[in-house]
């Protein structure tokens, strides 16, 4: 099977990142993970790239310029997904019109609900007794674009950031990796 080129970009611990490049090393899966990209040169996900020998690139300057330097690597390396894991920088208009429909992102919430920053707070404070993680296409609108699939998540009356957190990202890293599977099937 000829594996498509992805690329990740990520801004933190890069967990997500870890579990994708895990199952790209399956035979079977339809992407390798090409390239990582961060914005922050501290982000500790730049440790699986070192670990996993993947090239990676750290931008730490402002939005134009990064997406410059992105797009013309993304071009020079013929990547044909970015999986954006945990990535906080807002893609402009014109970057993602240059990759229409070949961007993807997992929020820590059921899409629609509960879009934007600090989702497990939010959650908890309106008692929700489910939640869960949504991987999604990235188009224009924040946490907006159409739906690949969505897993759902519990909460216990114990339940806090912490652990709320702990169990999402657990369903997470599986639900990225079904979630390209289905892309490509
Ligand atoms: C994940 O919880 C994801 O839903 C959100 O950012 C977090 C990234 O975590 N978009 P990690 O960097 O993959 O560990």
């Amino acid at each position: 099977m000829v594996k498509k080129k992805a690329c990740v970009f990520i801004s933190g611990s890069g967990t997500n990142l870890r579990s994708i490049i895990k199952n790209s090393r399956d035979y079977n899966f339809p992407i390798n993970v090409s390239l990582v990209v961060s914005d922050n040169k501290c982000a500790r996900g730049i440790f699986y790239a070192r670990k996993f020998s993947i090239p990676y690139i750290c931008i730490n300057s402002n939005r134009h310029k990064f997406e410059k330097i992105i797009l013309n690597l993304l071009i020079k390396k013929k990547i044909k997904l970015i999986c954006l894991a945990g990535f906080m920088k807002i893609l402009s208009k014109k970057f993602i019109r240059n990759f229409k429909g070949k961007i993807i992102n997992i929020h820590p919430s059921l899409l629609p609900k509960y879009k934007g920053l600090n989702t497990f707070q939010r959650v908890l404070k309106c008692n929700e007794k489910l939640t869960g993680c949504t991987v999604h296409f990235v188009n224009e609108t924040l946490d907006g674009g159409k739906i690949i699939l969505k897993k759902k998540v519990n909460i216990s009356e114990q339940d806090n950031i912490k652990t709320l957190k702990k169990k999402v990202q657990f369903e997470e890293y599986r639900a990225y990796s079904s979630a390209i599977r289905k892309i490509y099937s």
